[in-house]
């Protein structure tokens, strides 16, 4: 194929308006997929992306379209999570198009990641071709519509394409558009090879497939071929499309779309946002874009059954097979015993792994509350990490507390705003801005620190404005923050699992909640216990548990003996599940309750 007959897009849209459905239509108007085999959302493979309905893993497709010019014309496709827990690998993805498809609900119009999509594609330099969907909607407002990509967005809208994804109104249009209005690739078959790696899957029986996008040159079987980031050699072992299904190619050329198997054991070697070069005739700089990503939320993962951890730890390893962002190192907890501390791209993220650990691999687990990793700087200027409060430093040691902050934007009805900006502020939210989109409709800025937000901001502000809120954020580095870390006392000893880390002013307030819940949860001991919780050495809330002899044979008048033994049995078993701490014996459900995320 000449380059001319190539374009490579991808689609855009805030969650939910209709991506899944536009993509289906398009395979099948191109005859891409036999309609028998068409199941609904083709391109969502995975069980939770269906149930969820949303898209977490990128599928690139190959599709054939003779236009109404009459030539023919390879479309590749690449689709892309709608998530911003995945935005770097959304960003990966438009740089390996020419163009997007920027899909806009026409009744619910603009939304936070309509938005945050259209300036990730402006700024890579795209081509964007505004659709606007669901036109069959009884709620449609297309002209309002219309309106907002205006003003809203900054794109001209007189190109638009309205469209029904689910009745297949206004596909040929868009095709056509993609056609005519997509720029075709550019680049040079005969320069030195650099190949963009947008994803990479992990199959048990080939290794590493990585999916790629060739900028320059060409690659093909037998290559020796070289990856600039990670800087290992690998030789080719096969080279494809997908139609949607991998088919082997003799060669894939600059501004082509396909798939590189080269014998790559793990991920790692073959990340996303590498470049891929010959290792022969190697180019002189990779292309532009790969950056690290580190995780920023962090939990504890701990099996119920104690026996389950090396099931636990094949099957975290497995599933980091396949997501190079998901980190993990051992940890082990006094009151959960032997686990993992995980860490994660965000909230979304954890949860899908946590929910594929429990659903794939069949394991019972306790995931512990969500936590961010701080920056600490000590008085002697070095600076430290920690990523739960155990690794905190005795407070006389610590200069400044540096926490991860996000920009959020929600968009939300103007009837809505003050309760928005009164959670913003509860949650140490510093304002940016406010903005009128329309008289009903706001969009709304604030910095808010990412361990707020973590909690259970978004289901709060979805039930304050009753579902009409949108966001989108992303991450804007560490600052300064007033913090400190409280420690929890039973009896004079410190219990790592309830220490937590908050903002200076909210820590009477929490310290109070905690020990008035586990005053409810420690039972009574022969003798008083102190709850107390302290900043450093200071005490700054305290309750008691009173005593009690609890004398379980005081109901058994005198008699029967085996009944008596069975009793003090029962008795001894109770106190296994029981944790010694100092002299005080605490359940499992207590710590249960706190550590559990919700
Ligand atoms: P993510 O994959 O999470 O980004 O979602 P998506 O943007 O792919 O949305 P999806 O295609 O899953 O569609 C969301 C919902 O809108 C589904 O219930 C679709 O059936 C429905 N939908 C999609 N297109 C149309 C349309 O043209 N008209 C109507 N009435 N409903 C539509």
């Amino acid at each position: 194929t000449n380059m001319n007959n190539i374009r490579n897009f991808c689609i855009i849209a805030h969650v939910d308006h209709g991506k899944s459905t536009l993509a289906d239509r398009l395979l099948e108007y191109t005859n891409t997929i036999d309609s028998r085999k068409m199941r609904q959302q083709f391109l969502d493979t995975m069980d939770i992306e269906r149930e969820r309905g949303i898209t977490i893993k990128l599928v690139p497709v190959r599709m054939q379209y003779r236009a109404n010019d009459g030539k023919e014309y390879i479309l590749n496709l690449i689709d892309t999570p709608g998530h911003v827990d995945f935005s770097y690998e959304v960003s990966r993805s438009l740089a390996a198009c020419e163009g997007a498809l920027l899909v806009i609900d026409a009744a619910q119009g603009v939304e936070a990641q309509t938005l945050a999509n259209a300036y990730l594609a402006v700024d890579q330099g795209l081509e964007i071709i505004p659709v606007i969907n669901k036109i069959d909607l009884p709620g449609a407002r297309p002209d309002e519509v219309l309106r907002q990509i205006e003003e809203v967005i900054g794109l001209d809208s007189s190109q638009a394409i309205l469209v029904s994804a689910k009745e297949g109104i206004g596909i040929p249009e868009a095709l056509e558009a993609i056609v005519k209005r997509v720029p075709p690739p550019t680049g040079n078959e005969d320069a030195k090879l650099q190949a963009l790696i947008f994803d990479s899957i992990y199959d048990n029986y080939r290794g590493v497939i990585s999916y790629v996008r060739v900028v320059n040159g060409c690659i093909k079987k037998g290559q020796s071929i070289f990856f600039m980031a990670t800087r290992k050699e690998y030789e080719v072992e096969e080279v494809g499309f997908f139609t949607p299904f991998m088919s082997p190619a003799e060669e894939l050329k600059a501004g082509e779309v396909g798939y590189v198997i080269a014998n790559v054991k793990t991920i790692w070697e073959a990340r996303v946002g590498d470049t891929i070069t010959d290792a022969n005739s190697p180019a002189d700089k990779p292309l532009p874009g790969y950056k690290h990503i580190k995780p920023v939320v962090f939990c504890g993962l701990y099996p119920l059954d104690r026996d389950d951890f090396p099931r636990l730890r094949e099957a975290i390893e497995k599933l980091q097979l396949n997501d190079s962002a998901l980190a993990f190192e051992p940890e082990t907890s006094e009151a959960l015993g032997f686990g993992f501390r995980c860490g994660f791209l965000g909230l979304l993220h954890m949860d899908i792994t946590i929910e594929r650990l429990k659903r794939e691999f069949e394991i019972d687990l306790v995931a512990t509350a969500p936590t961010v990793a701080y920056e600490i700087l000590l008085k002697d200027g070095e600076v430290i990490e920690a990523r739960k409060p155990s690794d905190f430093p005795d407070p006389v040691k610590i200069e400044e507390i540096r926490e991860p902050f996000i920009r959020l934007t929600i968009f939300l009805p103007s009837d809505y705003v003050g309760k928005a900006m009164k959670l913003c502020q509860d949650r140490h939210g510093e304002f940016v801005s406010l903005d009128y989109i329309t008289p009903e409709r706001v969009k709304l800025i604030y910095d808010l620190p990412l361990a707020e937000f973590i909690v259970d901001f978004h289901d709060r502000l979805k039930s304050l404005t009753r579902g009409y809120a949108s966001i989108d954020y992303e991450q804007v580095g560490y600052r300064k923050s007033d913090l400190v870390k409280v420690d929890i006392l039973i009896h004079g000893e410190p219990v790592d699992a309830f220490s937590f880390i908050c903002h200076k002013d909210d820590a009477y307030k929490r310290a109070l909640g905690v020990i008035k819940k586990l005053k409810e949860l420690i039972p009574r001991q022969l003798f008083e216990v102190a709850i107390q919780a302290s900043i450093g050495s200071r005490v700054i809330a305290r309750e008691n548990v009173k005593p009690l002899r609890k004398n379980v044979l005081a109901k058994c008048y005198g008699g029967d003996v085996t009944r008596k033994r069975k009793l003090l049995e029962k008795q001894k078993e109770g106190k296994e599940k029981m944790k010694m701490i100092g002299r005080v014996q605490i359940p499992q459900e207590a710590f249960l309750a706190f550590l559990q995320a919700n």
